[in-house]
């Protein structure tokens, strides 16, 4: 494993007009996984969905942070709390899905716990001298929201998030996002390595290729060029300009907050390590991913709309229906490359090429996987 993360190491340092994709071990080393599940997936911040999810208390749902099951509950101090989702008798899992509850019951043996963690009742424990029910919480993760983005860590010293995305605030907080109103979220597993989704995800350089008929007519490539914006540690960006013609992609009339060119204008954020989003005026989507091994990848998938946008439908469910749709034919276009550049880098003559100035976003993810991954890095 060392030759491949000094391999990594020497290519993060190398300026873009220098830099190449990814080695293929990088993607298809099972010690790589491990490593990665430590000191990103153990360490890092991923996002568990959208605040309006849950928005009253007792409302819940589960989300599952690598080996560890969560539940995540609007407690009874009206905050979002992430705790394992175990039971404290035999190690159940407690509850799957999402919904709204006064309390957790176990489904083995009925120990119940109350929405802000306790437990409340175990029937016939009285002959346990080592029961005490008084000091028995299900343990707390770190869970802290970022307009409107529900973020977990497992690192208890985890720096804030809103401090290591200080500098996306003033890019993402004119949309208003928190704001917008979550339509679906779902679960899939692809058959690719998590990195080749967010390289995937980041770079627009693919857009008029790959996803021809779907998004990638209606952008300028161009747009997607920075040179001036700088790198940050904890997330990379994109912005396109969509041309008026886009059916979707467009403040609505109703939205007074955007001016100017940013009424056409969405941004795509990718919150390292593994949460990205298309920010538009009138809709947002996202993806939060985590590996189930080197080739398989899940990936929680939802959308979000603006608020004046959904008011001014006439038939909410159809344009949902159709949103939906047009979404998860883009998905399946990411879908196609995404598991065949994991064939392309499990063959044994493949070798990974130069990057394009338009792939500056996947230098810096190379970077910030140096970081975490090669020693003396940090
Ligand atoms: S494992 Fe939950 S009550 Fe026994
Ligand atoms: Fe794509």
């Amino acid at each position: 494993m060392d030759k491949i993360l000094d391999s990594l190491k020497t290519l993060a340092q190398k300026p873009l007009s220098e830099a190449k994709a990814l080695p293929r071990d990088v993607y298809i080393s099972a010690d790589i996984l491990h490593h990665e599940l430590e000191h990103i997936f153990g360490h890092d911040w991923i996002c568990a969905g959208r605040n309006d999810e849950i928005p009253n208390v007792g409302d819940y749902l589960t989300f599952d942070l690598g080996d560890q099951p969560l539940l995540l509950v609007r407690g009874t101090d009206n905050n979002i709390h992430a705790r394992a989702n175990v039971c404290l008798h035999r190690m159940m899992r407690l509850a799957d899905g999402s919904g709204h509850t006064k309390k957790f019951t176990c489904p083995y043996h009925a120990w119940t716990y109350d929405i802000d963690g306790r437990l409340v009742a175990a029937a016939y424990m009285d002959r346990s001298s080592c029961f005490d029910r008084r000091h028995m919480h299900l343990p707390e993760i770190r869970c802290e929201i970022f307009h409107g983005w529900i973020y977990v860590s497992m690192n208890k010293d985890a720096v804030p998030i809103s401090n290591l995305l200080a500098d996306l605030d003033p890019l993402v907080a004119p949309y208003q996002m928190d704001k917008y109103v979550t339509i679906f979220r779902q679960h899939n597993v692809w058959q690719t390595n998590w990195k080749h989704l967010t390289e995937n995800f980041m770079e627009g350089y693919h857009l008029p290729v790959a996803h021809k008929n779907t998004v990638g007519a209606y952008f300028g490539l161009m747009d997607t060029c920075f040179d001036d914006r700088g790198s940050f540690d904890h997330f990379t960006y994109q912005t396109f300009t969509k041309s008026s013609n886009a059916p979707v992609g467009s403040a609505h009339p109703d939205n007074k907050t955007l001016t100017g060119t940013a009424r056409n204008t969405s941004i795509m954020p990718t919150v390292f390590p593994t949460h990205m989003y298309v920010l538009a005026p009138d809709h947002l989507w996202y993806l939060s991913l985590q590996p189930l091994g080197v080739d398989q990848v899940k990936i929680l998938y939802g959308a979000a709309i603006a608020p004046e946008v959904l008011a001014a439908q006439k038939n909410v469910d159809d344009y949902i229906a159709k949103t939906r749709a047009f979404l998860d034919d883009v998905q399946e276009e990411d879908r196609f490359v995404v598991e065949n550049i994991f064939k392309g880098a499990q063959a044994p003559l493949s070798t990974s090429g130069p990057l394009s100035w338009l792939e500056r976003e996947n230098h810096e993810f190379a970077q910030y996987l140096a970081r975490r991954l090669c020693k003396g890095d940090e």
